[in-house]
């Protein structure tokens, strides 16, 4: 095996490899998912195939691979550890209803082992597969078929739905047992019982094999999928740094080029201390994150809500983190651009969205530091206050943290510079509740009924497109999409355009959306080549891949737009349009909400 492999040769040899096995590489879809108002952020490599994965034909075909973009934000508090990343990229190849378990244990086997690809050592390798409940019967195929690879029994492991089950990436959708590749290292087993389900480190996990055969719904139970499909994922940052025998993904040459500038901005050195280290690995995580959320082409900006939230907290915590090691005055951007550059070539959206990316790093960054500069200030307030020295009480330090957006960490730090405690508990007693609160909040926003909710969001669809279309008619063709979110209310929709859009202009938007409503306009799609597409004056996100198939919905003569779906069958279904609100959502960034009448 090459101890040195990059990066780009892993992305390289995993995408070559299942191309010659007749898949078809397909973009990485965005990273903000364009129709699931259910989660942020695209957090697999399966997720923006759902559609496909429950029966939609794909326009590629029924074998495809790629890389694909994601985000998990869960735990981004843990980050700065040897593990967590906000930000990673996932390898992974499908089978639409097409090959199921025997073609992808053997092909799984191959990529490994051969050593044409990662040329593994067999003896290194262990696998793990499903023990079977009451959803879904024992996994013996995959056991066997591990076994006719070659592979020996002991190292093969039984375990229970917590470690061998993926999906859904929703609340419901497509699901199943899987089965998982671990690289074995040097460590002795823990005990009798070791196994790759314990996390003493002796297993590190490569790949995981989803046999996606279940539909799970809304009251949790398990319904047979029509097709039997194949989702696979292979983590790029943890792969690479097992095979490269690091101890963590920090110190892989991935992460070297952003460290560096870290260490030439800072004047400090990675290794210095454990809070160095933690420092410019949180930096380097958030910095890139913010990165890939800025450069999307449906990018959005930091503001106080939904993708735009998490942005925010990002960038904030990239700065704070700045600041105990000395990084100057917007060094976010200075980092940005090294990822920039390191990244553009899979990622071309990043150069494209490069002016974006730095303008809007550096504004946050400025607008953080007023937040700072008022927050200290009422610190001092609430300092005056207490001649007899003693406790800030939990209440107050939330105060300042819920009003004044001033992170807790910082309210310690300057209460120890006065000799002031900080009563911690009562701060984390008032930030559960507002946590719950705000969590009862979103849970609210999702509940109603699926199938109703995914007709609305349908209909609500097609009118973003015949908004864009009429927002090029009136205020000219700089208007692009920049991002799009549907509820079962309502539609938001982020243009490019330079001013605030005039009364009298909304108007026309609205009358020439309800004229093309009434006309009951047909809507078809179609599957083309980008350049096909292009050339019939779509528009819309193309992707960067020469030759590949998109679909195209074309709603009468009216709009055309490379689109995945899915959207209502004639205009008629919207019954009416109505703007409900007109805003600037960033520098150069438009906001209209809408709605639509009906049902
Ligand atoms: N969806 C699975 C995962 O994320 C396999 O791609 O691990």
């Amino acid at each position: 095996m090459d101890k040195n492999i990059t990066a780009n040769q892993l992305r390289a040899k995993f995408l070559d490899f299942f191309k010659n096995k007749d898949h078809a590489v397909i973009s990485s879809a965005s990273i903000i998912p364009e129709n699931d108002p259910t989660v942020l952020f695209t957090t697999a490599g399966m997720h923006p195939l759902v559609p496909y994965l429950l029966g939609q034909k794909h326009p590629a075909g029924k074998r495809l691979t790629n890389v694909q973009k994601c985000i998990r934000t869960g735990d981004i508090d843990d980050v700065g550890d040897d593990s967590h990343l906000t930000f990673f990229e996932m390898l992974g190849n499908w089978s639409l209803g097409d090959y199921f378990k025997k073609e992808a244990i053997a092909w799984s086997y191959e990529f490994l082992t051969s050593p044409e690809y990662l040329g593994l050592d067999k003896d290194k390798l262990a696998f793990s597969v499903f023990e079977g409940d009451e959803d879904a019967p024992r996994d013996m195929e995959s056991f066997n078929l591990w076994r006719e690879q070659g592979v020996d029994e002991d190292k093969i492991f039984f375990l229970p739905k917590k470690n061998n089950w993926w999906g859904p990436a929703g609340i419901t959708g497509p699901c199943g047992p899987d089965t998982e590749m671990f690289i074995i290292n040097d460590k002795q087993p823990c005990g009798p019982n070791c196994s790759p389900a314990c996390d003493c480190g002796r297993y590190l996990e490569i790949w995981n094999d989803v046999f996606m055969e279940y539909n799970k719904q809304a009251d949790g139970t398990y319904l047979p999928l029509e097709q039997k499909n194949v989702d696979t994922g292979m983590g790029l940052e943890r792969t690479l740094c097992v095979l490269t025998n690091k101890t963590n993904v920090y110190e892989t040459e991935l992460f070297k080029p952003m460290l560096d500038k870290i260490a030439e901005l800072s004047g400090k050195n990675y290794f210095d201390s454990s809070d160095t280290k933690k420092a410019f690995r949180i930096i380097a995580d958030h910095v890139r994150t913010s990165t890939f959320i800025l450069g999307d082409d449906l990018g959005v900006s930091p503001s106080n809500v939904d993708q735009g939230y998490v942005l925010r907290r990002l960038i904030r915590r990239a700065v704070r983190f700045g600041k105990q090691i000395d990084m100057p005055d917007n060094f976010t951007p200075e980092i940005a651009k090294v990822i920039i550059n390191q990244y553009c070539e899979v990622y071309p959206e990043l150069k494209r969205n490069e002016k974006f990316i730095l303008e809007q790093l550096k504004l946050e960054e400025e607008r953080f530091a007023r937040t700072l500069e008022q927050g200290t200030k009422e610190f001092e307030k609430l300092v005056a206050q207490m001649v007899f020295g003693g406790k800030i009480s939990g209440r107050k330090a939330f105060h300042l943290y819920d009003t004044f957006g001033f992170p807790i960490e910082m309210t310690v730090e300057l209460a120890k510079e006065k000799n002031l405690e900080v009563d911690m508990e009562g701060f984390e007693k008032a930030f559960k509740k507002h946590q719950e609160l705000s969590k009862a909040g979103s849970e609210q926003k999702f509940k109603g009924g699926l199938a109703d909710n995914s007709e609305a969001t349908t209909r609500l669809h097609t009118a973003t497109h015949l908004l864009h279309k009429a927002l090029r008619i009136v205020l000219g063709e700089e208007v692009a999409q920049k991002g799009s979110n549907i509820t079962v209310d309502r539609l938001r929709f982020d243009f490019s355009f330079g001013r605030k859009v005039e009364p009298d202009e909304l108007q026309k938007v609205e009358d020439i959306v309800n004229d093309v409503i009434k006309a009951n306009l047909p809507i078809s799609c179609e599957e083309m080549t980008v350049e096909q597409a292009k050339e019939q004056g779509a528009i819309g996100l193309f992707g960067d891949k020469y030759g590949e198939m998109v679909k195209v919905y074309t709603m009468g003569d009216f709009s055309k737009e490379i689109c995945g779906g899915p959207h209502a069958n004639s205009t008629g279904e919207l019954e009416s349009f109505k703007i409900q609100k007109e805003q600037s959502s960033s520098a150069g960034v438009r906001r209209i909400r809408a709605t639509i009448g009906g049902k």
